[in-house]
């Protein structure tokens, strides 16, 4: 039977996990986001052997004010791709989360962005894939209907379904060997067009970019 193996993964709030944790004396003194601190905690966590570096995302602010309002560090966080492309270039063998929103994104625009971060980090990409649905976030998206549990999660399966198909929309080696004699870049029998027509969404045609170099990385991410 093969060594069963446990991975480790870390998950970290700039200003803590507890509401007022940044009171703490050690605790980050600014609300600006800071790059160096995210740098220092990835580079610490590769360096202590840990699988993967998690982000977690609740986007969205309501504006509204209570009297607790401003008491809570607020974490206004970098957005996820962005941060973890920055994470990539520090580090070599982490594996990098992103968790992204199936409410208020495309399949193209995410698909895209994986697979970027996923060829940039060297296979390193993974997909916390949420579909939680808070009403200021559906209003900073201008939604103002409800989306029922069902919905949401019927969206969140076709969203999924649909990356998968773009990232499968190259064959793995279409791109790597151009035929400078033959003046052939790519020969298209490697590329496999969708016509994609779901409830929520459609998609035809190819994704803008080789496909990654750990195709399917949703819900997990690969250490070397
Ligand atoms: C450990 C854990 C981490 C979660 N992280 C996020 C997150 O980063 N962003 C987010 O929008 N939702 C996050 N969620 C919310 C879930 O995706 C889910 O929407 C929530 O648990 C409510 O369940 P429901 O969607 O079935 O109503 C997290 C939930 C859990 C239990």
């Amino acid at each position: 039977m093969p060594a069963r193996q446990l991975g480790l993964n870390v998950f970290l709030q700039r200003h803590g996990h507890h509401p007022a944790a940044w009171r703490q004396p050690s605790a980050s003194a600014s609300g600006r986001p800071d790059l160096a601190w995210w740098l220092r905690a990835a580079k610490l966590a590769e360096a202590a052997r840990f699988d993967s570096f998690f982000i977690a995302d609740f986007i969205g602010r309501s504006g509204a004010v209570t009297p607790d309002t401003g008491r809570a560090a607020i974490g206004l966080p970098f957005e996820p791709f962005t941060l973890l492309s920055a994470i990539a270039a520090v580090t070599s063998h982490i594996g990098l989360i992103a968790t992204i929103n199936t409410n208020y994104e495309h399949p193209y625009h995410v698909a895209r962005k994986f697979s970027s971060l996923d060829h940039l980090s060297g296979g390193r990409a993974g997909w916390n894939v949420v579909s939680s649905f808070g009403e200021h976030t559906a209003r900073n998206f201008g939604i103002l209907e409800p989306r029922s549990h069902a919905a949401r999660y019927a969206r969140a399966d076709e969203f999924v379904a649909l990356s998968k198909a773009l990232w499968d929309s190259w064959d793995d080696d279409a791109l790597d060997q151009p035929d400078r004699a033959g003046g052939q870049f790519y020969a298209p029998a490697q590329g496999h067009a969708l016509n994609f027509q779901g409830e929520y969404f459609a998609s035809r045609g190819h994704l803008g970019l080789a496909r990654p170099a750990n195709p399917h990385t949703v819900a997990g991410a690969r250490a070397a």
